[in-house]
C-alpha cells in the first residue's frame, strides 16, 4: 500500500503524519488503520544503532562550542566586575575630595556659631539663630561621616573579636533603634571563632542594617541577628565577591519587612542609590 511505503521510509516522518492525516479522513478499513499507526510508531522509536563517525564529529564540536561559550561569559564577567570596580573606585575619590572640602567648610561654620552660643545672653534673640547654625553644622558633620566611611577613608583599626560579644554590646543601642513595635531575636552560635575586624565598622555596618530593617518595618516584625561558624566552598562563592574558600563566621540580619523586588536587589552596592525620601536616605547605609 502506498501509504505503507511511505511511512516505512525512516526519514520520512512529515510524510507519516500526512499519511495518517488522509486515511483519517477517508476512513478507510480498520486494518489499514491498525497498520499505520504501526508504521508511525516505528517512526517515533527508531532502532538505536552505534553512533557514525560523523556523530562522533558533531558532539566534540558542540563541547568544543560549550566550552568556548563558558570561557566567553566568564569574560564579559570579569570585564564587567573590573569596569564596576573602576568605577566605584572613581566615586570614592570623588566621594572624599567632597567630604574633605565641604569638612573643612564646616570648620568656621561650627566654630563660630559656638563663639556666638558662648557671647549671647540667654535672651538674646541671635541665641536662636546661633543654635539653628550649630544643630544644621551637626547635621552635615554627620553626612560628611557618612560619605568618608563610604569612601573608604576612615582609619581602621583591625583586632581579633568575638562578634557575640560585640553584638551583646551593641544589642540595647540596637533594640532602642528598631523601637518597640518590632522584635528582636538573636541567634548566636555557641564556641564562634574569632575574627580580625574593627569593632567600630562593624557597629556601623550593624547600624546601618538595623535602619534599613526599622524602615521596612514601620509597623510591626520581627528582626534576627545570626551568627554562626561557617565553611564556604569554591561553589557557595558568589563571583562577585573577592573571597576564597575556607573557614568563616557569618553575621546575618533578617528582617520581616516589606523585601525589595528584583530591580532594587539589581541597585543594591549601587552608592547614591535610594528609594526613600530624600530627607530619610542617601543611598549609602
Ligand atoms: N532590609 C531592607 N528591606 C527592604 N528594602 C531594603 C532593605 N535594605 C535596603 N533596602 C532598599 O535598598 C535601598 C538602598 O539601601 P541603602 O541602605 O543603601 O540606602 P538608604 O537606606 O535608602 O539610605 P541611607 O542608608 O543612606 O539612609 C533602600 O532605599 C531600600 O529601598
Ligand atoms: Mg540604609
Amino acid at each position: 500500500m502506498m501509504t505503507d511505503r511511505r511511512l516505512g521510509d525512516p526519514d520520512s516522518n512529515e510524510m507519516g503524519f500526512e499519511a495518517i492525516g488522509r486515511s483519517t479522513m477517508s476512513n478507510n478499513k480498520k486494518s489499514t488503520i491498525a497498520g499505520l499507526i504501526n508504521a508511525t510508531l516505528a517512526l517515533q522509536a527508531p532502532s538505536p544503532r552505534l553512533p557514525t563517525a560523523k556523530d562522533k564529529g558533531v558532539l566534540q564540536d558542540l563541547r568544543f562550542r560549550q566550552r568556548e561559550l563558558g570561557r566567553a561569559k566568564r569574560e564579559v564577567q570579569e570585564a564587567q566586575q573590573k569596569l564596576n570596580s573602576i568605577k566605584m573606585e572613581s566615586v570614592r575619590r570623588l566621594t572624599s575630595g567632597v567630604a574633605h572640602v565641604f569638612n573643612n567648610l564646616l570648620t568656621p561654620i561650627k566654630g563660630y556659631s559656638e563663639l556666638l552660643l558662648k557671647w549671647a545672653g540667654p535672651a538674646d534673640p541671635l541665641r536662636r539663630c546661633a543654635e539653628q547654625i550649630s544643630k544644621a553644622a551637626d547635621c552635615a558633620a554627620s553626612v560628611i561621616c557618612q560619605l568618608q566611611a563610604f569612601a573608604g577613608r576612615q582609619m581602621r583599626v583591625p583586632k581579633l573579636l568575638d562578634l557575640n560579644a560585640v553584638l551583646a554590646d551593641m544589642t540595647p543601642r540596637l533594640r532602642q533603634l528598631i523601637g518597640e513595635q518590632v522584635e528582636l531575636i538573636t541567634l548566636w552560635g555557641l564556641e564562634l571563632r574569632r575574627v580580625k575586624a574593627d569593632p567600630a565598622q562593624i557597629e556601623q555596618v550593624m547600624m546601618n542594617l538595623v535602619l534599613n530593617a526599622r524602615d521596612a518595618m514601620p509597623h510591626s516584625g520581627q528582626l534576627t541577628t545570626e551568627t554562626a561558624n561557617i565553611e564556604l566552598h569554591e561553589t557557595d562563592i558568589d563571583p562577585r565577591v573577592r573571597a576564597r574558600p575556607g573557614a568563616y563566621v557569618m553575621l546575618a540580619v533578617t528582617d520581616t519587612g516589606c523585601g525589595m523586588d528584583r530591580e532594587t536587589q539589581s541597585h543594591l552596592f549601587e552608592p547614591f542609590f535610594t528609594t526613600k525620601d530624600q530627607s530619610k536616605g542617601m543611598g549609602l547605609g
